[in-house]
């Protein structure tokens, strides 16, 4: 069973029940009989007693006295709960106290027997007590597998690792009554720097998301002691340094994210309600998502290095192929800077459209590897055969990238970036908006830096010049929107350039 688990292991081994009585010879007669029936017993004096015991192992059912000096059967029975240790409760009461049996019944005891006692009758209780127990167990136990069955589901499907990260405080809301949750990762690039990555809370939170910044070393110093964190009342808001009142944390549990038994953040969560209180069982509950959670935020940053480890070889591919031309050198990081630009200029976008956009900006002329080097630049037009070969390219760039399924989103961007918005391009002809966005996009930019570039068979045009003619082309060759969007912000970035020093077309 996991270790973090709520439920205690069923054991169908000898059951066990604790007799606590002040009356030691009520304890001897019980304990002698419940023996003899095949049940693991021991006695305590007290409930303060009782509870000692109860914490040192699992006790399917305790059968306790209702009046004891020190502590008496409802007390015991509040305290079990509160420290959810699961063990059935039967109270032995006197008529004068049937009153208090009934609203311990109401508390969550299982039964009680009046005193004086038929010790058959006490044995026919613990026996009914005890099955009851165990069923109660069996069903948390399913429930509890199936809980982490739909954790691992949510968890597992996704690899991004913001999505992950957002994922996971929205399983801290669904599973605990939490008010704010938040997400402390160490960052992989400098360990031991640990920030606050993801921070939520709800609607009408009395805390600003931003105060919601736990003191790290004291809690992982708590976790490496293997202590709890669990604060309820006054003083529950004494881990956050950063919070302006801290008295507004009316309870706060944090846990660790582990990786491989290393700590990698730590996942908290917040109570502001007055009076509102986390339980132990949901700060297990808290434990056992965070051991999902790393586990998710591990696998999500593997996946995202891998894709940068792809994406700087294409790139490094496409520098390389671009280093054996002098004249397409920096090309295609020209092209995605104006891709960039333009992308900026599109707010309709989302984030991950602009992303990708843009990278397909730098892999764009990627099927030129397939194409030998001196047929690219040659200062004498091309003949028929290499022309042909030239055009070629695009097909070569969609081959490469189509065994790398990460990268298939920016495919279009590459194969379509010759088309022509009247469909006289290549390799498809496609017309108008059948042409794909990143590549109506990227084929403006190509161009662009193309004309302002200088060339095995022509100079550089002026940036003036290139302008005037794409804002000929206009309708033609390009989606004329997008020529708009383009001198729009064309002379932001050039701006932007004289300023770091960069090279500007004339
Ligand atoms: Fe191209």
């Amino acid at each position: 069973m996991n270790q973090l688990s709520i439920a205690p292991a069923i054991e169908q081994a000898t059951p066990r029940v604790l007799v606590v009585d002040d009356e030691q010879a009520i304890r001897d007669i019980l304990a002698d009989f419940l023996s003899m029936e095949g049940y693991q017993v021991c006695t305590a004096e007290n409930g303060s007693a009782a509870l000692q015991e109860l914490e040192k192992g699992h006790y399917d059912l305790v059968l306790s006295d209702l009046k004891m000096p020190v502590m008496g059967g409802l007390e015991l029975l509040e305290r079990l709960r509160e420290a959810h240790l699961e063990a059935a409760m039967v109270l032995m009461t006197g008529f004068g106290t049937v009153e208090s049996a009934i609203h311990a019944m109401k508390r969550g005891a299982f039964d009680y027997v009046l005193k004086p006692f038929k010790v058959e009758e006490v044995v026919h209780i613990v026996q009914r007590g005890i099955d009851q127990q165990r069923l109660r167990l069996e069903n948390m136990q399913l429930k509890e597998n199936l809980r982490h069955y739909q954790l691992a589901e949510a968890l597992g499907g996704s690899v991004r690792l913001e999505e992950v990260l957002g994922m996971i405080c929205d399983l801290v809301f669904k599973e605990t009554d939490a008010d704010g949750v938040s997400l402390v990762i160490e960052d992989p690039r400098a360990p031991g720097k640990y920030v606050v990555d993801t921070v939520r809370t709800r609607q009408d939170s009395v805390v600003a998301p931003e105060q919601l910044a736990p003191d790290v070393h004291e809690l992982l110093a708590r976790f490496l002691a293997q202590q709890p964190v669990l604060l309820n009342g006054a003083g529950a808001g004494r881990f956050l340094t950063t919070l302006k009142q801290p008295e507004l944390v009316q309870s706060f549990m944090s846990v660790p994210l582990r990786v491989r038994n290393t700590p990698i953040g730590m996942l908290s969560a917040y109570r502001f309600k007055q009076g509102a209180r986390f339980s132990e069982g949901q700060r297990k509950a808290l434990a056992m998502l965070a051991s999902r959670a790393a586990q998710a935020v591990d696998n999500a940053r593997l996946f995202g290095n891998l894709q940068n480890t792809f994406r700087e070889t294409i790139k490094g591919l496409a520098h390389a192929l671009e280093a054996k031309d002098q004249y397409t050198a920096g090309h295609s990081e020209r092209v995605t800077d104006y891709a960039r630009v333009m992308t900026d200029g599109m707010t309709h976008l989302s984030p991950e459209q602009r992303e990708l956009i843009v990278q397909a900006g730098v892999m764009h002329d990627i099927g030129k590897i397939g194409i030998r080097g001196e047929d690219l630049n040659k200062p004498d037009k091309l003949t028929q055969k290499e022309y042909q070969m030239f055009q070629s390219h695009p097909g070569y760039g969609k081959r490469i990238l189509e065994p790398i399924t990460f990268l298939h989103d920016i495919i279009p961007g590459v194969y379509y970036h010759h088309e022509m918005w009247d469909g006289t391009g290549y390799p498809e002809q496609l017309k108008g908006e059948d042409i794909p966005l990143m590549a109506r996009v990227l084929s403006i930019a190509d161009t662009y830096d193309a004309m302002c570039s200088n060339r095995a068979y022509r100079k550089a045009l002026p940036h003036q010049i290139a302008v005037e003619e794409l804002a000929r082309c206009a309708g033609r060759q390009f989606d004329p929107m997008l020529i708009r969007v383009f001198l729009d912000n064309i002379d932001l970035l050039r701006e932007r350039w004289r300023r770091e020093g960069h090279w500007v077309p004339d």
